[in-house]
């Protein structure tokens, strides 16, 4: 022990009176880095007053080998670049000395540098004074590898699987020196964990030296992991340091079974109603999506997997639907329900039945349906609400109770839900006709009026018309009525030619009597303008034409005119006559229209005749028309 001690010290002594010997300083730097396929250059500097005598460069190879090989010599004779060695034609050397500092300076430049460049140089300085120095220089060479490459597991890992799955393959080429890849997941690095996280590196060198590495990342899955983001990292040494590049995101397919179904309707609309169409949905928590299957009352049903489309709802469809999933992978079966209730309003049922009720009587309707939910009444007449409830009362009935009854029916819930039903309430008692007889306006082309008698009354009434000649009382042949039934009762109608002045009876009779109006038709000349003069009882008044006030307005304005010409036509021939030119004689009767008008009826006639005013007032009035009209 002690023996081997004094050895080293003699030897550290030998080394530090070596160092002492040689005069020469020589600096360099430890180590020098470079990229493939750069040059390097690796200087080295030594203190003299006169320029090196002898410059030496030798490499020495790593490892045990400790034998030097000379690449270059340079003496104040020769530069000899060795032949034979990696570095013939590779090399060159600069050298340089400043006097005044003392100071030499000599650049070795390595072009095209190799992995095989990885050595030590060393540099040897020798002066005038045969003295010499050394320094030595590590030289390391670098490559950047290329983009890592990602590639996940395409299919499904199953959570089930026993122990880590493959999740994803990296790989990293031709690095120097060989690359570190690191595995993470959602920036969170992996590390290798027992049954958790495998991670297999395996590195290739390549012939040229450089180094692909791969790394193969296995996890033991969670259904989380469907959400996470895979990745590797890539570390490589550099001139500069460390430096770092990541791949691509990959995302991994999980498995899992389902161990829940939910369904859903859609519309998910509580106040479903017949003839509606829902989709039940059936939802799984597991992936992938088991087989589903419906049932309806202990009966499967046809579906499209996951969906179960109802058209056209029934009440019968009411009830709990119930899914059914079954993994295939791992043979689990699962259920889940929900349920459904399919609204209705069935046809409305109106009571009683029977719809005639006597003059002054009662009757009470009531309006009902069947429905799953409760429903609003309403009872219309001819446009117009008459109740609000299922029951309907009418008192004391009378023709103008008589008529359609719409019953309506809404479910409060579901106002699509409606029905309407309308039945026909008939009073029975004498016919009773209110509106007298009715008389149209004239027909131009063959001058006939039509008159209209309407009776209310049920059982319908019958009607019969008479006419009667005002003056002489004889009967006028009847022309054929037109009878139109009604809700309420019965409109006749027959087209008279009113050549005379007439009487029209209208009676209308059932089997609890019989009522007759009547009423006078003025008649008129043939040809001539006909105006019916209507009864001051029960009738309905033709109210005077505008027209025929404006007719009559421009005739007098006329007339007066023609006044005024005339007495200054006097005048002139008065004069002329005290003159004692002309005799004065009379000017001949002038005929003009005759017009009356009373309040309740209006005749207006004009006569034929040829004289001038007549065809002047015509041609005032602009066409031959009669004024009433
Ligand atoms: C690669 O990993 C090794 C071992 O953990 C480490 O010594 C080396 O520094 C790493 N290289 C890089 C470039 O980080
Ligand atoms: C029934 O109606 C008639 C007229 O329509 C009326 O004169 C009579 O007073 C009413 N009777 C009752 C009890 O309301
Ligand atoms: C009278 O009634 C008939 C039949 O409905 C109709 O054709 C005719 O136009 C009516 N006459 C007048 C003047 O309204
Ligand atoms: C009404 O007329 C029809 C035939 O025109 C007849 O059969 C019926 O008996 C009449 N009814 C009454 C109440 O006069
Ligand atoms: C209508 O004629 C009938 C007989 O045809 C008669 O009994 C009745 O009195 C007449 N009515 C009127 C208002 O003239």
């Amino acid at each position: 022990m002690a023996l081997r001690h004094i050895a080293l010290l003699i030897a550290g002594l030998h080394v530090l009176i070596c160092k002492t010997w040689a005069k020469v300083e020589v600096s360099v730097e430890d180590r020098v880095e470079v990229s493939l396929n750069s040059h390097a250059e690796i200087p080295c500097m030594y203190i003299s007053r006169e320029p090196a005598m002898m410059i030496v460069w030798s490499t020495k190879l790593p490892g045990r080998d400790q034998t030097r090989r000379r690449i270059y010599y340079f003496d104040d004779q020769n530069e000899i670049i060795d032949e034979g060695s990696d570095y013939t034609g590779r090399i060159s050397v600069k050298h340089s000395h400043n006097k005044s500092t003392e100071q030499g300076n000599i650049i070795l430049t390595i072009d095209k540098v190799r992995l095989s460049d990885e050595r030590e140089f060393i540099c040897t300085v020798h002066n005038v004074s045969k003295e010499h120095g050394e320094g030595r220089t590590r030289l390391q060479v670098f490559n950047s590898p290329s983009f890592p490459e990602i590639e996940g597991t395409y299919s499904g890992i199953s959570v089930d699987a026993e122990g880590p799955s493959k999740i994803a393959d990296c790989k990293v080429e031709n690095g120097y020196p060989r690359p570190n890849i690191t595995w993470y997941k959602d920036r969170f690095p992996l590390q290798n964990s027992d049954g958790v996280v495998k991670i297999m590196d395996s590195v290739t060198k390549n012939p040229s030296g450089l180094f692909t590495v791969e790394s193969e990342l296995s996890i033991k899955v969670v259904r989380e992991d469907e959400d996470a983001q895979f990745y590797c990292e890539v570390n490589f040494f550099f001139p500069e340091g460390v430096k770092m590049t990541e791949s691509n995101r990959v995302n991994i397919t999980v498995h899992y079974p389902t161990t829940e179904v939910t369904l859903s309707i859609n519309p998910d609309n509580p106040f479903l109603k017949e003839g509606d169409t829902v989709e039940i949905r059936c939802k799984g928590n597991g992936n992938p999506h088991p087989l589903f299957s419906f049932r309806h009352k202990e009966e499967l049903l046809e579906s499209e997997n996951d969906v179960l489309i109802l058209e056209n709802l029934k009440r019968s469809d009411s009830g709990t639907y119930e899914c059914l999933s079954y993994d295939v992978n791992t043979f689990i079966e699962v259920n889940g329900s929900i349920s459904i209730q399919v609204h209705y309003l069935d046809p409305i049922v109106v009571t009683p039945e029977e719809m005639v009720v006597d003059q002054g009587g009662d009757i009470t309707l009531t309006c009902n349906a069947l429905s799953s939910l409760s429903v609003l009444a309403a009872w219309y007449k001819d446009g117009m609400q008459v109740g609000d409830r299922h029951v309907l009362h009418l008192h004391n009935a009378s023709y103008d109770t008589a008529g359609i009854y719409m019953c309506e029916l809404t479910v409060i819930s579901i106002p699509e839900l409606q029905k309407q039903k309308s039945v026909q309430i008939h009073v029975r008692g004498k016919p009773d006709i209110t509106e007298g007889i009715a008389v149209g306006p004239v027909n131009k082309v063959d001058r006939t009026v039509n008159l209209t008698c309407y009776a209310q009354g049920y059982p319908t009434p019958n009607i019969s018309w008479d006419l009667s000649d005002q003056r002489t009382g004889q009967s006028v042949p009847i022309p054929v009525a037109e009878d139109h039934e009604t809700t309420t009762g019965v409109l006749s109608m027959i087209s008279v030619k009113a050549t005379s002045e007439l009487i029209a009876n209208c009676s209308a009779s059932n089997e609890f009597g019989t009522i007759s109006v009547s009423r006078n038709i003025e008649a008129f000349a043939r040809g001539t303008t006909t105006t019916t003069k209507a009864p001051s009882t029960k009738g309905i008044t033709v109210p005077p034409k505008k027209q025929q006030k404006g007719g009559s307005g421009v005739a007098i304005a006329i007339i007066i005119i023609c006044l005024l010409l005339l007495a200054i036509l006097c005048s002139v021939l008065y004069f002329l006559y005290k003159k004692g030119r002309l005799p004065c004689g009379r000017s001949g009767k002038q005929d003009f229209m005759k017009e009356t008008a009373s309040k309740d009826d209006i005749v207006m006639e004009m006569k034929s005749g040829k004289s001038e005013e007549a065809v002047l007032l015509q041609g005032v009035n602009g066409d031959k028309k009669t004024p009433t009209e």
